[in-house]
Formats: structure tokens, C-alpha cells, sequence
């Protein structure tokens, strides 16, 4: 045969039949909204290393998330800044804290949109770490009460769905137990299952002000080297009661999706984390790249590996764009 009988540009000849030929399609369900909530604010406060995303104030909380609502966006992930930080992350449980506070106001005025929340003690340490040092590094079951605390001070507000992100050992079966014997056995738990220790996540250390005083993440999150651990981290996470699991950060971890996603019936959620936002928005602004096309190639990327659901910063823009 002298020519190909396959024409793989048959697909491609028209806007109309690449649109038919289209195998991931995204669509404003599929993006989940952070949000950033501080006490104290009066208004709302651009965050610099994060261009278009904001700390908020209790009312301009209240006003993105139903903007966010009204363009199709089904659910928000709130993390809290508090006034007062501690060694203990005291606030983190406290029931009139940011986020129970946070979580009632949303639920009062926005009933239809699922409010979900970080469970992490990082936000409310003095230290930055994610749970209760001992000897110089996070202990992990001493943390494990904690989190107990900080998750059930969430569900009692009304939240829709707690997600631990602390990377500790044994922590969904503890928070699971301790939401059981509660009264919250239909709240849902987002796990953080396969979190990496990453640079990524510098720009939002800047907005929740929560960048380790000393050491780094290393001893709780996953090393970026070892995709064999992230399986099993997860179905650890499964065993011990987790309701739909995470991988994060996104595009440095799209093997890790893709194998999760054959592996497991779970749904699969990403988190596309700051410093991805952020690298495209600098990018963006310096006109080294288009920003909204590098926006949907990126989130059409995090789908097609297998992310059933997304959390990203651009929940908003990209709503607009694949509606
Ligand atoms: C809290 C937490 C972090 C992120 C989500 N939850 C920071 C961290 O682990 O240092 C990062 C999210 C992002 O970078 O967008 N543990």
C-alpha cells in the first residue's frame, strides 16, 4: 500500500467534527473552588504570589461563593487563617472559630453549594507544621486527637465534607471513628491520599501564612521520587474509610492519577495547587504564554489522566470557559 488508508486528519478537518471527536470534556461540576477565609478582615486582601486570589473577609466570602455558585461551581474548599496561632493549633477546634463560623454563614446563605474543609492543624500553628511536635518533628498519633477535634468542629458547623491534608498515619480511621460516634456517619471524608512534599505549594503558604518556622514537610509527605508509596498510601486510605481520595499536587503527579484512576473505584479528585496556578499566571503577566489556553490544556490534562473532579484556583475563570 502506497498511502495510509488511516487519515487521522479526517478528525480534525472542521471546528464541528473536533468538537464531535472530543474524548475529555470539562464542565463548571468539574471544578472545585479554595477559598481563603482570615478572621479579622475587613476586606478582602490580594495575596501577591497568588494574582486574582484573595484572603476573605467573612462578606466577600460570602459574595465569591455565590458568584462562583451561580457560574455552575458545585462545592468550595475553605481553609481558615485565624488571629491567634499556638503550639497546639488550639483555634483550629475551636467551635466559633474561622471556619465553623465560615462554614454556617455559607451554609445559611448558599445552601445548595457544598462546603468542604481543609482538616489541618498547619494554618493554626505558630510553628507552621502540620500537627504537634515532639522532639523536633510532627508526632503522629498525638496529632491524630487532634484532627479528630478540628474535623468534628467542622461537621458540627454543617460542613458538607471534611478533607484531611495532614499526611498522618491511621488519620481516616480516626476521624471517621470520631465522627461515627458523633452523630456524623453520612459526612463524607476527602482524603488527602497522595500528597507530595513540593515546592508547589509555596504561594499558598504566602496566602495562609503557614510555611514551616523550621525543617521542611519531609517526614509526612510523600517524596516527588516514588509512585509505589502514593498506591499505597491511598489504599490505605480506602481500608480506613475514605469516601473519594486525592492525589496532589496535579501535573507533576498525571502517572500517579492515571494509575490510581485504574487502580481504584474511588472517585479520583486533583488538586491543581498554587504554584501551578501561579507559574502560568507570572507567565500570563510577563506574556511569555496565553494564560487561558495554558489554564484549559493544563486542567483538560489533570481529566484526561483519569481526575474525576478538580480543585483549582482558576474554578471561576475555567467555569466560564468550558461551559
Ligand atoms: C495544608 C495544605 C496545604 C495545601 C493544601 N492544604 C499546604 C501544605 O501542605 O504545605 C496546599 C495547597 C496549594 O498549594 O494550593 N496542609
Amino acid at each position: 500500500m502506497s498511502f495510509p488508508i488511516q487519515r487521522m486528519r479526517r478528525y480534525r478537518k472542521t471546528k464541528t467534527l473536533r468538537l464531535l471527536f472530543e474524548e475529555t470534556r470539562l464542565a463548571p461540576v468539574d471544578f472545585i473552588l479554595p477559598l481563603f477565609i482570615a478572621e479579622g478582615l475587613k476586606s478582602p486582601e490580594p495575596i501577591s504570589s497568588m494574582q486574582g486570589v484573595m484572603r476573605h473577609s467573612f462578606t466577600s466570602l460570602a459574595r465569591e461563593a455565590a458568584a462562583a455558585h451561580r457560574l455552575g461551581i458545585q462545592a468550595v474548599l475553605l481553609f481558615g487563617i485565624p488571629k491567634k496561632k499556638d503550639n497546639l493549633a488550639k483555634e483550629a477546634y475551636d467551635p466559633n472559630g474561622v471556619i465553623p463560623k465560615a462554614v454556617k454563614l455559607l451554609k445559611g446563605e448558599i445552601p445548595d453549594l457544598a462546603v468542604i474543609t481543609d482538616v489541618c492543624a498547619c494554618e493554626y500553628t505558630s510553628h507552621g507544621h502540620c500537627g504537634i511536635i515532639v522532639k523536633g518533628d510532627v508526632a503522629n498519633d498525638p496529632t491524630l486527637g487532634l484532627l479528630q477535634k478540628i474535623a468534628l468542629s467542622h461537621a458540627q458547623a454543617g460542613a458538607d465534607m471534611v478533607a484531611p491534608s495532614d499526611m498522618m498515619d491511621g488519620r481516616i480511621r480516626a476521624i471517621r471513628q470520631a465522627l461515627d460516634q458523633k452523630g456524623f456517619s453520612m459526612t463524607p471524608i476527602l482524603s488527602y491520599a497522595a500528597k507530595f512534599a513540593t515546592c508547589f505549594y509555596g504561594p499558598f503558604r504566602d496566602a495562609a501564612d503557614s510555611a514551616p518556622a523550621f525543617g521542611d514537610r519531609k517526614t509526612y509527605q510523600m517524596p516527588a521520587s516514588n509512585a509505589r508509596e502514593a498506591l499505597r498510601e491511598i489504599q490505605l486510605d480506602i481500608e480506613e474509610g475514605a469516601d473519594l481520595v486525592m492525589v496532589k499536587p496535579a501535573l507533576t503527579a498525571l502517572d500517579i492519577i492515571t494509575r490510581a484512576r485504574q487502580r481504584f473505584q474511588l472517585p479520583l479528585w486533583a488538586y491543581h495547587v498554587s504554584g501551578e496556578y501561579s507559574m502560568i499566571k507570572a507567565a500570563g503577566k510577563l506574556g511569555w504564554l496565553n494564560e487561558e489556553a495554558a489554564m484549559a490544556e493544563s486542567l483538560l490534562a489533570i481529566k484526561r489522566a483519569g481526575a474525576d473532579r478538580i480543585i483549582t484556583y482558576w474554578a471561576e475563570e475555567a467555569a466560564r470557559f468550558f461551559k
